[in-house]
């Protein structure tokens, strides 16, 4: 089986494509490289011993994206490739449209041309917006996104729907990922944010090892616990083989047709002190913070129903918080400057 990893040289990508390197698929890699490094490519082909083809392109150009579907014989996409900014997608909402919501339907085209059929797409937990009650479940309506990186997966789902409506052959699956943490346990592939990280692991990690003085803990007067917001971490591995285990979906249901959005989360809220306390445990060391006023847009809890994916997929998260914080900071203490070497 041959599988198109659009952005699979990202953060999330990397890891997937190393899950499916160990489940005998074979990847294509397509990606700009424009928040990445072919050196995760590299250090994924090193850990696999597997080669990883390569092509560095743009989801919006056609023209190279339609050279690929021709060069090799693709089963299945599964598309990472976006702008993932909240901040920065209100500050240049056009940019994030044009990459998220025009660059995925020049792939679907492409894709269409080429008669391959399954898709595999990272949504978000964003697409509930502020509408919904938690836990989230998949029978829910979309919401509001408070950012316009959110609605463009909003839009996304929107557009999977309608080409499902019109084209009986399409199979997609929505993945609805929660909150991302943590690195392989090699140590070898992690999340590497360029500049001043957005997301509170990357940014506890860098605190860890010197790089900022102390993490802002963004409020502690929210309606949780203990006042601080709580969101649903799960391991980067588990949510790489929950690709895995949506392409397996897929091949099980051969007459399948439509889209399926599945949440991929662990099914726990934990708050901003707790992660930074578990952080500290792992690590045996002090976290300097300090609490700053609440950040835009930020709502204060929410976690995934997770029984679909446990169902029908049968995947769990099962790394532990513990297992988390160790691999994060394996990852960070090993490559304090990501992949820069
Ligand atoms: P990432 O930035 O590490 O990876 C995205 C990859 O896509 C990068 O390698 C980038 O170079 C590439 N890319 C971006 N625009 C491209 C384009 N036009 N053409 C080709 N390649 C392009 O981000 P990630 O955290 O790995 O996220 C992967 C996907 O998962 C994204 O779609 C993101 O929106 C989604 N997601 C991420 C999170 C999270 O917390 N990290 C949560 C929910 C959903
Ligand atoms: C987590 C918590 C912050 C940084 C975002 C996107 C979401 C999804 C995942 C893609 C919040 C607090 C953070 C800091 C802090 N991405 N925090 N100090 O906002 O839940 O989700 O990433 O789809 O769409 O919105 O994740 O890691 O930014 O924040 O106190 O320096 O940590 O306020 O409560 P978030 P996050």
């Amino acid at each position: 089986m041959q599988v198109l990893v659009t952005g699979g040289a990202g953060y999330i990508g990397s890891h997937t494509v190393l899950s499916l390197l160990e489940n005998n698929v074979d990847v294509i890699v397509y990606d700009n490289l424009v928040n990445s490094s072919i050196e995760s490519i590299d250090r994924v082909e090193k850990l696999t011993g597997k080669k990883v083809e390569f092509v560095e392109g743009d989801i919006c150009d056609k023209e190279k994206l339609s050279r690929v579907f021709k060069q090799f014989s693709i089963d299945a996409v599964i598309h990472f490739a976006a702008l993932k900014a909240v901040g920065e997608s209100a500050e240049i909402p056009l940019s994030y449209y044009q990459n998220n919501v025009h660059g995925t339907v020049c792939l679907l085209e492409v894709m269409q041309q080429h008669k391959v059929h399954n898709f595999i797409f990272s949504s978000s937990a964003t697409v509930y917006g502020e509408e919904n009650n938690v836990p989230y479940v998949e029978t829910m309506k979309l919401g509001t996104p408070s950012s316009p990186y959110g609605a463009s997966k909003v839009m996304v789902e929107r557009i999977l729907a309608d080409l499902a409506l019109s084209d009986s052959k399409f199979r997609a699956v929505s993945l609805r990922y929660f909150n991302p943490i943590g690195a392989h346990e090699s140590g070898a592939i992690g999340e590497d944010p360029k500049g001043i990280p957005n997301n509170l692991l990357p940014y506890v990690a860098q605190v860890a090892v010197g790089k900022r003085d102390k993490l802002r803990i963004f409020g502690d007067d929210y309606p949780t616990k203990d006042g601080s917001c709580e969101r649903d971490y799960l391991h980067v591995m588990d949510l790489a083989q929950g690709h895995v285990a949506a392409l397996d979906w897929l091949n099980r249901h051969p007459d399948f047709s439509g889209v399926e959005a599945f949440n991929l989360g662990t099914g726990n809220g934990v708050s901003v002190f707790a992660i930074v306390k578990a952080f500290e445990q792992a690590i045996n060391k002090k976290i300097p913070f300090e609490v700053s006023p609440r950040r835009v847009g930020d709502l204060p809890a929410f976690w995934a129903n997770a029984s679909k994916a446990n169902k029908e997929l049968n995947w769990q998260a099962n790394r532990s918080l513990e297992q988390m914080m160790t691999d994060t900071w394996r990852w960070q203490s090993k490559n304090p400057n990501g992949f820069l070497i």
